[in-house]
């Protein structure tokens, strides 16, 4: 019979046996296989190859901030960029190895309350699956994530209010039998997020950057980095210490925060009429495991840091124009973050730190920095201005400018 959670209420973890995993595979075995999140599979819980869901979950690059780095003072910024990913976000390695586990479980059925991007991503994997799939999100979750869900063929429900009210539409589902697949109320979604801290690990040559920043709602992505990097070094493959962990949130939601500065070991959920954000895969007023984030930040030196809605898409477009990369909200909260860390000293100017840039720009029309452009009629020219020398150099042309 699957279990969501332990009889105390708590999210259940995978564990491997390690020694078992050190025998019977290598580094260098790892190197030889597909590029994609399947050549951890020793470290993921889908025992059966013939079970693997997948789309396609290709390993994404890790990119120089060349030029944003520079402007903020630190050149060593670099980013994991999750767009390239199915669905476009960094939700498709949990819903790969999520979707995977469950048919190998022969769960035939799942609900999920989602802000977006983890419902797209679970409706695709579900209709390639063949396993029927039931979401509800709030009514102003981006409208794309919809289209996906609908597009995949699952039951798909808004609800006017937050995530937390979807979860409480899920629990009817799951009453009527419905495999509950919740943030960490299953234990595999974190085993497919973990690969993001697998798989940067190596592409760093088998070492860990100082830091890691990431935009925290549930926080599975950062309990999953933490635990793969743990699984890592037990297993010999890294040695070292455990990078700082940086939890970002906005503003407008941070309940992990409001922990950390605290020394609180759990969070009070964060009142669902004051929750705001652009981010919207950020806004989550109360996680499941609040206590392993906050462990995970405290046991590596991390820290947690709350940043607003003005400055995400500030230096969304910031990045984008500087560095051509376009970073959905949540990630570009993370360039706020490091931004004002550098400023306040808490990171050095000569550390390597890696921002996760979660999902594609593409999936948020609302948060869009939307230029106007110069309308032109058929018969016009384009105006003289048009193709001369910006002043100062490269500029966006138009209304906007790079900012400084
Ligand atoms: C783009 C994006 N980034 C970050 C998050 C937060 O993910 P986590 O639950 O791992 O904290 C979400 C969740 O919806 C998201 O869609």
């Amino acid at each position: 019979m699957p279990q969501n959670l332990c009889t105390c209420g708590s999210p259940l973890l995978v564990r491997y046996d390690l020694e078992q995993v050190a025998a019977g595979a290598s580094r260098s075995d790892l190197a030889r296989r597909p590029p994609d999140l399947w050549r951890y599979r020793e470290l993921l819980p889908v025992l059966d190859p013939a079970n693997v869901v997948g789309l396609g979950e290709t390993m994404t690059p890790i990119l120089a901030l060349p030029e944003y780095g520079r402007r903020i003072g630190l050149p060593g910024l670099i980013t994991k960029d999750e767009s390239a990913l199915p669905t476009g976000s960094f939700k498709a390695r949990g819903a790969a190895v999520g979707v995977s586990k469950a048919r190998e479980l022969g769960i035939d059925r799942i609900a999920l309350p989602t802000n977006g991007n983890a419902g797209a991503a679970w409706a695709t994997y579900a209709a390639r699956a063949r396993i029927e799939c039931l979401v509800v999100m709030p009514e102003d979750a981006p409208k794309l994530t919809r289209m996906e869900c609908a597009l995949a063929g699952a039951r798909l429900f808004t609800v006017d209010g937050r995530i937390a009210d979807a979860g409480r539409m899920v629990r009817q589902a799951v009453d009527k039998g419905w495999f509950d697949v919740s943030t960490l109320k299953e234990p595999y979604r974190i085993e497919g997020k973990k690969t993001m801290g697998l798989e940067l690990v190596e592409q760093l040559g088998w070492r860990v950057p100082e830091v890691i920043v990431y935009p925290t709602g549930g926080g599975v992505g950062l309990i999953g980095i933490h635990k793969a990097i743990g699984e890592l070094l037990a297993l010999g493959w890294i040695t070292g210490k455990m990078p700082r962990l940086v939890a970002v949130q906005a503003q407008g939601c941070a309940p992990i925060v409001k922990a950390f500065e605290s020394g609180a070991e759990t969070a009070e959920p964060w009142p669902p009429e004051q929750a705001h954000t652009i981010a919207f895969g950020i806004n989550v007023g109360s996680a499941l495991g609040d206590f392993l984030i906050l462990r995970a930040l405290r046991e590596s030196g991390g820290t947690a840091i709350a940043v607003p809605d003005a400055q995400i898409a500030a230096e969304q477009a910031r990045c984008a124009a500087v560095d051509g990369v376009l970073m959905c909200p949540e990630g570009a909260a993370t360039l706020v973050a490091v931004l004002r860390l550098r400023e306040q000293g808490w990171l050095a100017g000569d550390e390597e730190v890696l921002v996760l840039n979660t999902g594609s720009a593409l999936k948020y029309e609302s948060a869009a920095v939307v230029a106007e452009p110069l309308r032109l009629r058929q018969d016009e020219r384009l105006p003289p201005s048009a193709t001369e020398p910006a002043p100062g150099g490269r500029t966006r042309w138009g209304t906007t400018e790079v900012p400084g």
